[in-house]
C-alpha cells in the first residue's frame, strides 16, 4: 500500500469526479488533504467522506483561474498542515462539442484559462514551498484528448496538449531542485465532466452519455474506467516508490491510444 504518511496534499477539482477519488486515495494513504472545488457543498461532501473513513482533510473554496484564490489555497493548506509536498492539478472544465469557427474567443480562453492556466497558477504558488526544502510532487491531469485530435473539441485539445508539454518544461527546470512533475493521460472515466445535467438539455444530456459510451466501448478495454483507476495511479506517482519518473506522460485509458479502432475492416 502506497504510504504517503506525514505528506501533505492539495487537490484541485476534487468535490467530483476523479478529483475526490484521488482526494480519498491519498487520505487512505494517510496524506493529510486539502479539498478545493468551486462547488462548497460537493467539497464539503468529500471532506466529510475523507473523515469517515479516518483520514484529515479541509476544505478550501478555490476557482484555479483566480490568482487570488490560488493564493489562498496554498496559505491556507501551508497554515493548517504546517507545510506542502503534494500538489495535483485536476481542476478541469470540457470546451462542448464544437469546431474551431463555431466556439466564441470568450469561451475558447475561458477552457485555457481553467485548464492550462489553472495548472499554471497553482503549481507557480506551490513551488516556493517544494523549493524550501527541495522535495515536491505534481501530478497534472493532462487527457488522451492532449495526445490526439478528437472530434469537435477544439479547445479542450488545446488546453489538455498545453498540460503535457508544460510538464516536460516543469520538470527540466525543477528536477534539478528535486521536484517531480507527472502527467496523467486519462481515457473515457465514468464522471460528470462534460455532461452535468443542470448544464444541459435532456437532449443534449442523453446524447453526450450515448457518445461517451460508444467511443469507450471501442477501445481495447471496451469500457469507461471508474474515477478511483485513475486515483490509484496518481497516488503511485507521488509517492516515493515513483522516485526515478518525472516529465513522464501516463496514459491510463484502456489502450485508447494504442491503436486506431479498425473494427470488421482491420485487413
Ligand atoms: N472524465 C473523463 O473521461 C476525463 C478524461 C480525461 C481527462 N479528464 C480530466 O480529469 C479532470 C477531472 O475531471 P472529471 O472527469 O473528474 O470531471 P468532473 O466534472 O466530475 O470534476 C471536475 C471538478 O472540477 C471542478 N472545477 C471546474 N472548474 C473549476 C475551477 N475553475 N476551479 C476549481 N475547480 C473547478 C468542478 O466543479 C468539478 O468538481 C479534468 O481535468 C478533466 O479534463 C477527465
Amino acid at each position: 500500500m502506497t504510504n504517503l504518511s506525514g505528506k501533505v496534499a492539495i487537490v484541485t477539482g476534487s468535490g467530483n469526479g476523479i478529483g475526490r477519488a484521488t482526494a480519498m486515495r491519498l487520505a487512505v494513504a494517510g496524506a493529510k488533504v486539502t479539498v478545493s472545488d468551486v462547488l462548497v457543498d460537493d467539497g464539503n461532501r468529500v471532506v466529510e467522506e475523507i473523515k469517515a473513513a479516518g483520514g484529515q482533510a479541509i476544505f478550501v473554496e478555490a476557482d484555479v483561474s483566480n490568482e487570488e484564490h490560488v493564493k489562498n489555497l496554498i496559505d491556507t493548506t501551508v497554515a493548517t498542515f504546517g507545510g506542502l509536498d503534494i500538489l495535483v492539478n485536476n481542476a478541469g472544465v470540457g470546451g462542448g462539442q464544437l469546431r474551431t469557427h463555431e466556439i466564441d474567443h470568450a469561451d475558447f480562453m475561458r477552457v485555457l484559462a481553467i485548464n492550462i492556466g489553472g495548472t499554471f497558477l497553482c503549481t507557480k504558488y506551490a513551488l516556493p514551498h517544494f523549493l524550501k526544502k527541495n522535495d515536491g510532487r505534481i501530478v497534472n491531469i493532462a487527457s488522451t484528448y492532449g495526445l490526439i485530435g478528437a472530434p469537435k473539441a477544439a479547445a479542450y485539445c488545446a488546453s489538455k496538449g498545453a498540460i503535457i508539454n508544460y510538464t516536460r518544461q516543469l520538470t527540466v527546470d525543477y528536477a534539478p531542485e528535486g521536484i517531480r512533475i507527472n502527467a496523467i493521460c486519462p481515457g473515457y472515466i465514468d464522471t460528470n465532466l462534460g455532461r452535468r445535467k443542470s448544464t444541459l438539455s435532456d437532449e443534449q444530456y442523453e446524447a453526450a452519455v450515448a457518445r461517451r459510451e460508444k467511443a469507450a466501448a471501442m477501445q481495447p478495454i471496451g469500457r469507461q474506467a471508474q474515477p478511483i483507476e485513475v486515483a490509484n495511479v496518481a497516488a503511485f506517482l507521488v509517492s516515493d516508490e515513483a522516485s526515478f519518473m518525472t516529465g513522464a506522460i501516463v496514459t491510463v485509458d484502456g489502450g485508447c491510444v494504442t491503436t486506431f479502432n479498425y473494427g470488421e475492416a482491420s485487413n
